[in-house]
């Protein structure tokens, strides 16, 4: 039975060691998810992979049909799931190749598809999303980062932006100013489409490069690829230590 699902964001379009055993093309009444889902094996546990931006990494931040996305997931039988996303540090704790398990998000993301409660309703419907990270998951990504021993900040403010670009420095400082600790373009509306399908979610962040006005001169994309590379490195190392009987999870 699958039950663990993982988005691959940036820098994440294949995983080290995942043993891929089919694919499966998942129709939603939302559209096409990115890609076919592939089912494999990572480390002997079943799991279910989505490149965020497709195969070809071809799909911008702004047109991830993230409806899609999370809905095929769960159709599929993931119960709960880890968002990888590249991001870029705002907060000194957050430097470039770190891995970062977000317990906050602030939206500034505009005009995406965010909801499923929206046609055809027979009710409002309101989620909460006082906490709207799975609690569980994060401390199991916590528990495996640290029995990896790779660099891991526990908690920490999601900024989501609204992407293609980057940011500009006084966007960043007024991002500060909210209490971000890190801007990043995929963030949402997935974590909240997931709370809707009462699905279990957690992001899983690793720092490309320093967020716009935090390091000297423009934001290379070499800097980004390289800082990707090496941060993905962690999550792969991260992701063998995470248990795999680990119990049915709680919001
Ligand atoms: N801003 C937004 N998204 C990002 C960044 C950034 O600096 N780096 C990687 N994803």
């Amino acid at each position: 039975m699958v039950d663990l699902a993982i988005i691959g964001g940036s820098g994440l379009t294949r995983i080290e060691g995942f043993e891929a055993q089919r694919h499966e093309t998942v129709n939603t009444p939302f559209g096409d998810a990115s890609a076919p889902l592939m089912h494999g094996l990572l480390d002997g546990r079943q799991v279910l992979f989505l490149p965020r931006h497709g195969v070809e990494h071809h799909i911008p931040p702004h047109k991830v049909n993230y409806r899609a996305n999370v809905w095929a997931l769960r159709k599929a039988g993931a119960k709960r799931i880890i968002g990888v996303a590249a991001v870029g540090g705002i907060s000194s704790q957050a430097s470039p190749g770190t891995v970062v398990v977000p317990d906050q998000i602030i939206d500034y993301t505009y005009g995406r598809k965010h909801t499923y409660f929206e046609d055809d309703l027979t009710q409002v419907t309101h989620i909460d999303f006082t906490d709207p990270y799975c609690e569980s998951l994060r401390q199991l990504l916590i528990g495996a980062a640290q029995q990896a021993g790779v660099p891991v900040v526990l908690e920490g403010t999601y900024g989501a932006t609204q992407g293609p670009r980057l940011e500009t420095t006084s966007e960043i400082n007024r991002m500060e100013r909210d209490g971000c600790d890190l801007v990043g373009m995929t963030g949402m509306p997935e974590a909240a489409l997931a709370r809707e399908l009462d699905l279990c979610y957690a992001s899983c962040a690793v720092v490309a490069n320093w967020a716009a006005g935090r390091s000297e001169g423009p934001i290379m994309m070499k800097e980004i690829e390289s800082n990707l590379t090496g941060g993905m490195k962690n999550f792969f190392k991260l992701l063998s230590c995470l248990p795999s009987d680990a119990s049915t999870p709680s919001m």
